[in-house]
């Protein structure tokens, strides 16, 4: 980033935080200090209010994310003195720890030095491997086929399961990455189960209780955080529409139909609806017995409502992209589907990074 920019984006970010934050008359001073310190160092610290509620205005800008009506409740861990691997590596478990809080999911987000060239190489901290197999077929999640890879080539061994939680990856500048695995005591996996389908049950399909994104930079006042790893809890859907049915996941829909007993040779039966209800309605089920907060499909799509109310009450303009708001089963019946949204990027956000392999 040139100096001209970054110092455009911390005037715009300064701007909107002290004036959301009613600490107008703290801006002038601050923004004199800033001004000094991109002049001489080429960058400036934010401070930890500024950084806090950096965090909550990157969600609220956040277009794809139908959760956004708790932007403020989001949990800051600053880890920013953090920088050898070992406090790393213990920042990250704690992380998990605390953002899973027993079943009573906390959104959470840990931030690491920017200047320090720190990348967690996972996409998110929990995640699946995926293995191939001789015939071409893959075991496991098939969206961490290249990362399993990268784990076996440093040193991690396969277990051939089709839920192996991989290690956590990271990654600073010009050094080799180091893996470790996520302690057992820290992790919890949810059976599937079906209310009333066995067939379902037998399965013996997992999912982890907490999607923890650790690919995408918080950029706040031009400061980019690398490593930022953030958490809310799921929608069913995620998993249940998505993760065990896309095709190039898990792609369940023609077992379990089958297991329903459903012809799945006939196309007017409707039998990859039929069987994502099923499945939707197994892990929605399955969370709430296991005591794990996830919220449906519609109860998401009321919230959102709520949040585009709350913020024109604020006098703010919601920005969203529709394709990701609608979720993916039973569109047309939540609000969200038949409501206009401008799909409109601001800062501070969180941004996509490249694949560290590509
Ligand atoms: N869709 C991703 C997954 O299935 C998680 C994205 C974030 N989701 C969330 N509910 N905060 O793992």
């Amino acid at each position: 980033m040139t100096e001209r920019s970054l110092r455009e984006k911390a005037k715009a970010y300064l701007e909107l935080c002290y004036r959301e934050l009613s600490k107008e008359d703290l801006f002038e001073e601050r923004w004199c200090k800033v001004q000094n310190s991109i002049e001489e160092q080429g960058t400036y610290e934010l401070l930890d209010f500024e950084l806090d509620y950096g965090t909550k205005v990157a969600w609220r800008n956040s277009n794809k994310c139908i959760g956004r009506l708790f932007w403020r409740s989001m949990e800051v861990l600053d880890q920013r003195s953090l920088g050898s691997m070992d406090t790393l590596f213990a920042a990250l478990f704690e992380h998990i720890d605390f953002a899973y809080n027993g079943g009573n999911i906390r959104s959470t987000i840990s931030v690491f030095n920017a200047h320090k060239g720190i990348r967690i190489v996972n996409p998110q901290l929990l995640g699946f491997a995926a293995y191939e197999q001789e015939d071409g077929s893959v075991v496991g999640d098939p969206k961490h086929l290249m990362l399993t890879k990268e784990c076996v080539k440093l040193g991690w061994e396969p277990k051939m399961g089709a839920f192996d939680l991989l290690p956590i990856v990271i990654q600073k500048e010009g050094e080799t990455p180091v893996w470790k695995e996520i302690p057992k005591d820290l992790i919890t996996l949810v059976s599937i189960e079906h209310p009333n389908i066995k067939a379902i049950s037998d399965l013996n399909l997992k999912w982890y209780a907490t999607p923890i994104i650790s690919n995408m930079t918080l950029e706040v006042g031009g400061i980019e955080f690398m490593a930022a790893p953030f958490n809310g809890w799921y929608m069913g859907t995620e998993i249940g529409a998505r993760n065990l049915a896309d095709e190039d996941r898990y792609n369940l829909l023609p077992i379990v139909a089958e297991k329903m007993g459903l012809d799945i040779r006939d196309k007017n039966a409707l039998w990859k609806d039929r069987a994502l209800v099923e499945l939707n309605q197994a892990v929605l089920y399955s969370f709430r017995k296991a005591g794990v907060k996830i919220i449906d499909h519609h109860s998401a799509s009321k919230q959102f409502m709520q949040f585009m109310r709350q913020e024109a009450k604020e006098g703010r303009d919601v920005t969203a992209d529709w394709s990701w708001i609608v979720p993916p089963t039973s569109g047309s019946t939540t609000k969200v589907f038949h409501t206009e949204m401008q799909d409109i990027i601001n800062s501070p956000n969180y941004f996509y990074q490249e694949d560290p392999w590509d």
